[in-house]
């Protein structure tokens, strides 16, 4: 069995899924929490202990979902896959009396019937652990069951509810960005400019990319305010779980930063109504007293943002094609003629509409998804003074 259930020395194997494009960064993450992982189309996969897999959930901020992978085996029929499924250790990770959701997918396989294959699958988990499978779309311990080749891989849902949901965004705006994708732009910056300390959001909305920001300067943990899926298990250490968490609130609460004075994160929106809900959710953050909201245009917004603070924005895009690449334009004028505010980091649509309209040289970083559009990450470093 390569995922004994149980216990601290338990390994498991697991895989971190991502927004496709953003693979290498995950990694990057991963390896920065003293996890070994590989980037493969849509994730990371790794093997690590039952810590491992808390450090991820909790720590994790790019990563979407994050799965345990169970011992693969091929079967070329029924009676075969109702085998190997009947071995699987479904005791370890579902209770009795529990529903799962289960979701298959078949390539070039002889078994390529997906319902059929989840007929069997729920047929195995009634006898063999007592648990109902949900009806299509219904809520559930997610199963994912996938057929490649005829090798059929099982995973089971270790992180529950989508990780973007970190717990502080209550409120949400216009358009608003998935925390991860925030994340994910956080993270270039940082690349860029370690030292810096100060962040602008010139179309701040709720304040999403304040809120990632703020978070990892502070060290705050992605995951600290929700629950995983894993803690229902029913071999979960839930004793060790609670001394671990103890522990890491105690190593938050001695990061300097949150105590700083000034604020680190300025939002400007013209919108009343977005900028109340970035307030809301920095409260809900435990970090107004690190924001400054400003509401207005952002070229007047401009003159209260401190020398050398980073720019990072996912501006207005969308409908009105030709008022964005003004808009884009006149943010370009700006950051020419303020050179401090560096490195500058824009989510902006991949087809290159907008990019092309800025007099500054922007790269193109990664692509990936942003609600069905694809995106790409531009940068422009520029020298820092
Ligand atoms: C794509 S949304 C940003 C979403 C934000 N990242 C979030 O997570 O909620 C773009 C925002 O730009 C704001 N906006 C549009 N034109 C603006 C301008 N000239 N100056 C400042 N903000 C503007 C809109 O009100 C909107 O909230």
């Amino acid at each position: 069995m390569s995922t004994p259930p149980g216990g601290t020395a338990t390994q498991y194997a697991l895989f971190a899924a991502c927004a496709p494009g953003l693979e290498a960064l995950l990694q990057e993450e991963v390896a920065e929490l003293g996890l070994v992982g590989a980037a493969t189309p849509g994730g990371v996969e790794l093997r690590t202990d039952a810590r491992g897999l808390w450090e991820l959930c909790w720590r994790a901020r790019l990563a979407e979902s994050v799965r345990v992978r169970l011992k693969p085996f091929v079967a070329r029929d029924f009676e075969t896959l109702v085998q190997g499924l009947t071995r699987l250790p479904w005791r370890a990770y579902l209770r009795s009396g529990s529903v799962a959701a289960v979701h298959v997918v078949a390539r070039r396989s002889r078994l390529w019937h997906s319902d059929a294959v989840a007929e069997r699958v729920s047929r195995v988990l009634r006898e063999r652990a007592g648990v109902e499978t949900a009806a299509r779309g219904g809520a559930g311990t997610k199963i994912h069951v996938r057929l490649q080749n005829d090798r059929v891989q099982v995973s089971v849902d270790a992180s529950g509810e989508r990780l973007h949901r970190r717990g502080y965004r209550t409120h949400v705006a216009e358009a608003s960005l998935r925390e991860t994708l925030a994340a994910a732009l956080v993270r270039v910056a940082r690349r860029e400019a370690p030292e810096a300390d100060v962040l602008w959001d010139p179309f701040c909305g709720a304040g999403t990319i304040a809120l990632e920001w703020l978070e990892l300067l502070a060290g705050v943990a992605a995951g600290a305010r929700r629950r995983f899926a894993f803690e229902d298990w029913p071999t979960h250490d839930a004793e060790h779980y609670r001394l671990w968490t103890a522990q890491q609130q105690v190593l938050e609460a001695s990061v300097p930063v949150a105590e700083a004075e000034r604020p680190l994160a300025f939002g400007s929106d013209v919108s009343g109504k977005a900028l109340r809900a970035a307030q809301a959710n920095a409260r809900a953050a435990g970090l107004e007293a690190r924001c400054r909201w400003i509401q207005g245009d952002f070229e007047s917004a401009a003159q209260e943002i401190p020398e050398g603070a980073v720019v990072i924005s996912n501006p207005p895009y969308g409908v009105r094609v030709r008022q964005s690449r003004e808009l884009l334009a006149r943010l370009s004028r700006l950051l020419l003629r303020r050179p401090d505010l560096r490195p500058v980091v824009l989510l902006l649509p991949a087809n290159g509409l907008l990019e092309r309209r800025s007099s500054l040289p922007f790269e193109a970083r990664f692509r990936t998804s942003n609600g069905g559009l694809a995106v790409a990450v531009e940068v422009s470093s520029g020298a820092r003074r």
